[in-house]
């Protein structure tokens, strides 16, 4: 029987939230087992807005030992910088010829994005083509994500079929996978908005490495409702429904259940805070020691990229050949 490949990727501009960690991070280490998983650091994507350059490479090695420390143990999964493995721009190209304008300009991250930016770049544009080539790239199977990139992962499906019915069989079509609980963080401020880096507020934001009193101090300030009433109601109640869902996945219990548990949003506000904090606190302390080894750091990086490229370099001559390039 072969395993079935996982490949994620995530940018590093700037620290992660908990949004990223309960949507998708917490899924890349628990896939670690029983497949055979690829983590990407997307730093070709970070650069579709213009990125301070030593700011970027100091997030991207932040962002590895951040993964490291949440629990990716490169003795079991392979975790890179898509940087380093040329193949993602070289089959971004072909990508970019598979799917359409029309198809990109719905991408609903765009649309987003570029209404926010003075600056649109055209890789801001052609953005979801690199992260079908991303994923096409490694045969993968199942690609765990939060719900925001449903509709990117739904174009890499079509970019795969398209280009295996045109050039014949050559890419595996992946399916996504979108946890249960929490696969839509939302700001503890504006809970009918996702928590986002672009918080309008700091205080709806919740970052993996933030001082542990300050994320206690955000939950008791979490905006709720007027109705008293603790239940798991999303649409309606989208405040309190989300505390659940936090606390939901930090616990790993199901929020309509935990619901029942509770009369008093104070004690649900608590107890999201403190089991948030038993997570994060072990993940920072960890961090800490690994940012005392930079070079570590790099070597297993470097050694994640030598993996992929294992996989890369096949799969991308497979299409090279399909599509009609002449060999060198
Ligand atoms: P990025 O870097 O914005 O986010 C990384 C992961 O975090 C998830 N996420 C959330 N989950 C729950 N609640 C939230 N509020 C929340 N915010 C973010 C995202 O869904 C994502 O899984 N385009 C991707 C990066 C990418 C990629 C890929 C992903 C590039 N190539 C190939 C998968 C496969 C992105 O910008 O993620």
């Amino acid at each position: 029987m072969t395993t079935s490949r996982v490949f994620s990727g995530i940018q590093p501009t700037g620290d992660p939230h908990i949004g990223n960690f309960l949507g998708a991070i917490q899924n890349y280490v628990r896939m670690q087992d029983g497949h055979d998983a690829v983590y990407c650091i997307v730093d070709l994507h970070a650069i579709t807005v213009p990125k301070d350059p030593e700011e970027l490479r100091a997030n991207t090695l932040r962002l590895a030992q951040l993964l490291m420390a949440s629990g990716l143990d490169p003795e079991r999964c392979t975790l890179f910088v898509q940087s380093h493995v040329p193949e993602h721009a070289q089959l971004g190209w072909l990508m970019e010829g598979t799917v359409s304008f029309g198809e990109l300009s719905r991408m609903t991250q765009f649309k987003e994005k570029g209404d926010r930016s003075e600056f649109v770049s055209a890789g801001l544009f052609t953005y979801p083509a690199l992260q079908a080539a991303d994923i096409l790239l490694y045969d993968t199977n199942f690609v765990p994500v939060g719900d925001d990139q449903r509709q990117h992962l739904e174009l890499s499906r079509d970019a795969a079929q398209r280009f295996n019915s045109r050039y014949g069989e050559t890419f595996v079509v992946p399916e996504h996978v979108i946890p249960p609980v929490a696969a839509r963080v939302m700001d503890l401020q504006r809970p009918d908005d996702k928590m986002s880096k672009s918080a309008a507020a700091e205080n709806g934001l919740v970052m993996m490495l933030e001082d542990l009193k300050s994320i206690e101090k955000k939950f008791k300030r979490a905006v709720t409702d007027s109705d008293g009433e603790v239940r798991w109601d999303p649409e309606n109640k989208a405040g309190v429904s989300n505390l659940l869902s936090i606390l939901g996945a930090v616990t790993d219990q199901d929020p309509k259940n935990l619901a029942e548990q509770y009369t008093q949003y104070g004690a649900l506000k608590v107890d999201t805070a403190e089991a948030v904090i038993a997570k994060l606190g072990p993940i920072q302390q960890r961090f800490a020691e690994l940012q005392a080894d930079p070079a570590e750091t790099s070597r297993l990086l470097r050694l994640g990229a030598e993996k992929a490229r294992e996989v890369a370099t096949v799969v991308y001559e497979r299409a090279r050949t399909n599509i009609g390039f002449l060999q060198p």
